[in-house]
């Protein structure tokens, strides 16, 4: 049996508190939250919450109800309306401040909790609402005809949307909701190992995403080859070199981009250091570009070895 426009629709509901979750959770992790977290998060309340689902109610059931005699103004249908009217208050100052926290300023997190807080705790109560009190009332005013033209309204929404939207945004909600446990980093290992783990390799990583701002950089409490400090992330890479090779960083990019170069090597002699520098693209496991990882070490010592070790030295 095909579902019923309450099915659906709650559905949604039901997938969007999972997604709730996930957010809260990465917000109030001990570690700050995942940028490519947050902003799935933004496209899938933009995209899904906002744009599909509350335009769902609104092109069909709502205007249906009201044909069947629930007022507009002054009843359940009423709230459910200004409830979507707030939620489109707060929803620009959320991806607002989700734009500032993906671009480096760590120093919207409390404002973004906050606001957060606000839209998840409105949208909530708003599901609850609908599901126990305007979608029982409005399937005792609807006919069967009219069950079923809210469904196909439901399908010509989502279509306008794009193919599979449905499925889409709800890949997308599965995404953030497995990212939002902190537990999928790689084979389960909890983030906070996961930044141990790099910063105990044995070569410096500094990360550019794929519009070429900087975004990570490991060691940074270790002596480094190449000192970096906290305030290039968020920095265009083109601004934090000098100024004679930056076109030579903006060639490796767009060959990176272009997908007609896997790697980019330079070595360097600095005061009995060998300094070995490569860059690799990183792609998405769809082979997407997805930024640009340099790997520095000094590699002297192992340029030094000589013959074979097959026993333990002394600790
Ligand atoms: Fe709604
Ligand atoms: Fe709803």
């Amino acid at each position: 049996m095909s579902e019923s426009w309450s099915d659906l629709l709650m559905n949604d509901h039901q997938t969007t508190e999972r997604v709730l979750e996930a957010v809260s959770k990465a917000l109030s992790g001990p570690s700050a939250p995942e940028v490519g977290l947050m902003q799935d998060a933004a496209r899938y309340f933009r995209e899904y919450v906002d744009l599909c689902h509350n335009k769902k109610e609104e092109q069909h059931l709502f205007p249906l109800i009201e044909q069947r005699g629930v007022p507009r103004q002054g009843g359940p249908l009423a709230v459910m309306l200004s409830e979507h009217d707030d939620s489109r208050t707060l929803l620009p100052r959320l991806l607002a401040l989700i734009d500032a926290y993906s671009a480096g300023r760590g120093s919207v997190l409390d404002e973004l909790r906050q606001v957060f807080d606000e839209y998840s705790t409105l949208l909530r109560s708003h599901f609850w609402k609908e599901n126990d009190i305007l979608y029982p009332m409005a399937r005792r005013v609807m006919s069967p005809a009219d069950a079923e033209a809210v469904v196909a309204g439901i399908a010509a929404t989502e279509a306008a949307l794009g193919n599979e939207t449905r499925a889409r945004y709800y890949a997308l909600a599965e995404r953030i909701v497995t990212g939002g446990g902190g537990e999928d980093l790689s084979f389960g290992v909890e983030r906070e190992v996961m930044a141990a783990i790099l910063n105990t390799l044995p070569v410096e990583l500094s990360f550019v995403d794929k519009d070429d701002n900087v975004r990570y950089f490991s060691h940074e409490n270790g002596t480094k080859i190449f000192p970096r400090t906290r305030g290039v992330v968020g920095m265009a890479v083109q601004n934090c070199h000098p100024e004679k090779s930056v076109h030579l960083v903006n060639q490796i990019l767009a060959d990176f981009k272009a997908g007609k170069r896997s790697v980019a090597e330079f070595w360097i002699e600095m005061g009995g250091r060998f300094i070995h520098i490569r860059y690799f693209p990183v792609r998405s496991p769809q082979g997407d570009y997805l930024g640009t990882l340099e790997v520095v070490q000094d590699a002297a010592g192992i340029r030094a070895l000589k013959g074979e070790r097959r026993l333990l030295d002394e600790a």
